[in-house]
């Protein structure tokens, strides 16, 4: 069996190359479905290490690389996102974003670089490879549809058995992986709504249709479908993050449009919250005569982490000789890596970055946000003993 220190080894080796792409990924960020250079990127390091891959996966940016050994073994898959958030990056890193109000805030310039050093790693050591070992680059985790789904559609789980995939998190000190069974993340979905009245003098909304005070109604309204409808013993979280309308302090808008999200573990719960949120504007509109248009968008599923696939990050930690594996809590964040564990087995989990030292402690998507890159080397030795585990060795 190979050892936690031999595996250590091969991490050590990787770590300046690792760190070297994942400054080039931080300096050079770009939105979900706009990651054209980051993929020409990875491509040319594919190439230079003679990786065998195909470009242009599910959209123009999606990348499947693929390593085959000379014996047969399963084939297990490793996947890393692509694209960063529209934030505009405060660290003063040496290293900060060059593209003004885009940032990689969600450490995903980590999991490219890790997994970029899990794909040399293995190309270099080829005689562990045992069946196929497949690395999923996927653009677009941000922002739904998100890239998982088209780039399942182009085949990329095609004949994959397996599949891990880990997230940096800076509320894990660095050195402890994270790791759940179940249901670990939640399903994502959206609403908007559209209010609209006649508009009019700020001085008489009794000639106006009051978008205004419906849209206020209709949050307020919004907001106790959690707390007075919903059973305390579901998880459930409605959250209006947008409202726009108006342009002058004294005439009432003809229209109001807001945007919010929605977070649940069950799609029966998020069925309900769908129509429970059309009512509530609703009343709130016929309160007001005003009216409204609603929509309701379908996002990402819960994310669903399977046991034998759980035990064996577990076990990988242990292998590791290094990083303490703790059982962490649900979140009510949502993840698109959850479309492929609907698919196939396997599991998410959570390399900490967190430094106090490193000032690595804002949370993800922060414009302060930070990682120790010392999680570099723990996501990598991950991946590594979990293929090691998985393929018998
Ligand atoms: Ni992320």
């Amino acid at each position: 069996m190979v050892t936690g220190n031999q595996v250590r080894g091969w991490a050590e080796q990787k770590f300046s190359g690792m760190q070297e792409y994942r400054r080039h990924f931080h300096e050079n960020p770009e939105l979900s479905f706009q990651e054209k250079e980051t993929s020409a990127y990875i491509q040319a390091v594919l190439e230079r290490r003679g990786i065998l891959f195909e470009a242009g996966v599910g959209g123009p940016w999606g990348i499947v690389a693929r390593i085959k050994g000379e014996e047969p073994g399963p084939c297990i898959a490793f996947r890393a996102d692509m694209d960063a958030l529209g934030i505009r990056e405060e660290t003063n890193l040496p290293f900060s974003s060059r593209r003004e109000g885009v940032m990689h805030a969600c450490g995903h310039d980590f999991h490219m670089a890790a997994l970029l050093g899990l794909a040399e790693t293995l190309q270099e050591y080829r005689e562990f490879v045992k069946g196929t070992v497949v690395f999923i680059f996927q653009f677009a985790e941000e922002i739904p549809p998100g890239g998982a789904g088209s780039m399942i559609e182009a085949g990329c789980l095609d004949g994959v058995d397996r599949i891990y995939g880990a997230h940096v998190d800076t509320q894990l000190p660095a050195g402890e992986i994270g790791v759940l069974e179940g249901p670990y993340m939640a399903a994502s979905d959206s609403f908007f709504v559209d209010i609209k009245g006649g508009g009019g003098h700020g001085s008489c909304p009794y000639e106006a249709q009051d978008t205004m005070t419906t849209a206020a109604t209709a949050i307020l309204n919004i907001n106790q479908i959690v707390s007075r409808l919903i059973d305390p013993l579901e998880s459930a979280v409605i959250s209006t993050c947008q409202i726009h309308g108006g342009v002058s302090y004294n005439v009432i808008p003809a229209k109001i449009s807001l945007g919010g999200t929605i977070r649940t573990y069950k799609r029966e719960t998020a069925d309900f919250i769908r129509d429970e949120i059309e009512r509530a504007v609703k009343a709130a509109c016929s309160m007001y005569g005003t009216q409204y248009n609603y929509r309701f968008e379908r996002g990402y599923p819960c994310l669903c982490n399977w046991e034998r696939e759980t035990a064996v990050v577990k076990r990988a930690a242990e292998r590791t000789g290094q990083y303490h594996c703790r059982e962490i809590r649900p979140t009510m964040v949502g993840e698109d890596f959850a479309r492929y564990l609907e698919r196939i087995p396997g599991a998410f989990f959570r390399v900490g970055v967190r430094n106090q030292e490193k000032d690595a402690i804002y949370p993800l998507h922060h414009s302060h946000f930070q990682a120790d890159e010392t999680g570099l080397m723990a996501a990598l030795e991950l991946f590594l003993q979990i293929y090691l585990t998985e393929t018998g060795q």
